[in-house]
């Protein structure tokens, strides 16, 4: 019989997706899901075939020199790819691929979440009731914000910006979007597009931060661009951290010039700027995005679906390096 490939798992995956690592290769797992330092993952991944990480590894490339000779393919167990160097992957020979399309809906979702639970106070809120705080219902108390009638500006209308704007259709919300390409008319049903973003954004009663990290987009909601935003604006981001500049975002925060940020995502995570935590009117979650089982499986199968691939002399899907 055939060897198996050796396939090197960076974390703890679900077991269901383990289960079919076994089944098919080699698998060298972390049930212990310890992280390794790019040092530690040069050497820990000797003679393995294939690496699966996560965003949690920073694949530098340093990192991507210093692995063997024997890795030909990186799956990475996300859809964002920002923390492989592709170019030095490329370099290298290594194929890298990713897993879009199967966290689209939860990561939707959880921009819903943020949307209400910035807008309702919904940090406030909970904290009242859980530290015996709530003295009586009061007409005037906690008073938030309506989604329903507002304009949504989305920054990024790709998959996941498109679900987002599905979704707060149902919320009789107007949908405004700045992205690098028009979307076709059934694709856009309506929404206003915006080649600039900066044109976009006095037009925001909320903002979702929907386009993918790149040199491009670091700090790209920056003081500048947060002054173009109507008093009283909330911002979400379920993207990447790095998309907003931490300082300017706190300082709108704290000026009143927005009215609250709902966040999932953070520069450094999870060592997040700790400006954040005083702040009543943010709505924090840790990078919450794709995390139900049923879309932590499809990540895995579809990582694996890649290495199939792969192993059978085909082109992965999704190829990005
Ligand atoms: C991804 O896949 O890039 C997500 O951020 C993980 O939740």
């Amino acid at each position: 019989m055939a060897k198996k490939p050796v396939v090197f798992v960076t974390r703890k995956l679900p077991e269901a997706v383990h289960e079919r690592l076994r089944r098919d290769y080699e698998p060298r797992l972390n049930l212990s899901d310890r992280l390794y330092t790019g040092e530690q993952l040069a050497r820990v991944t000797e003679g393995a075939d294939a690496l699966l990480p996560c965003p949690t590894d920073k694949l530098t490339a340093s990192v991507i020199e210093a692995l063997p000779g024997s890795i030909k393919i990186i799956a990475t167990f996300s859809v964002g790819y920002e923390h492989i160097d592709t170019a030095a992957a490329k370099a290298r020979g290594i194929i890298v691929t990713n897993t879009p399309d199967v966290l689209t809906d939860a990561t939707a979702d959880i921009t819903m979440l943020l949307l209400l639970g910035a807008a309702r106070r919904a940090y406030e809120g909970e904290r009242m009731v859980r530290e015996g705080t709530w003295s009586s219902w009061a007409p005037t108390g906690m008073l938030g914000t309506h989604l329903t009638g507002k304009r949504l500006g989305i920054f990024g209308m790709g998959r996941i910006g498109q679900a987002v704007a599905k979704r707060a259709r149902g919320f009789d919300m107007e949908i405004h979007y700045s992205n690098r390409h028009r979307l076709k008319p059934d694709r856009e049903q309506g929404a206003a597009f915006y080649k600039s973003a900066e044109d976009m954004l006095p037009n925001c009663d909320f903002l979702s931060i929907n386009c993918p990290a790149s040199r491009e987009t670091y700090h790209w909601l920056n003081t500048e661009r947060i002054r173009l935003l109507p008093r009283g604006a909330i911002v979400v981001n379920t993207a990447r951290g790095t998309i907003v500049d931490d300082e300017a975002l706190i300082a709108a925060l704290k000026s009143g010039h927005l009215a609250a940020a709902g966040l999932d995502v953070f520069e450094n995570e999870p060592n997040i700027n700790a400006n954040y935590r005083p702040l009543p009117n943010t709505f924090l979650l840790p990078h919450l995005g794709s995390a139900t089982i049923e879309t932590r499986n499809g990540m895995g199968f579809r990582a694996l679906d890649n290495l199939d691939a792969y192993f059978a002399g085909k082109a992965p899907p999704d190829r990005v390096a």
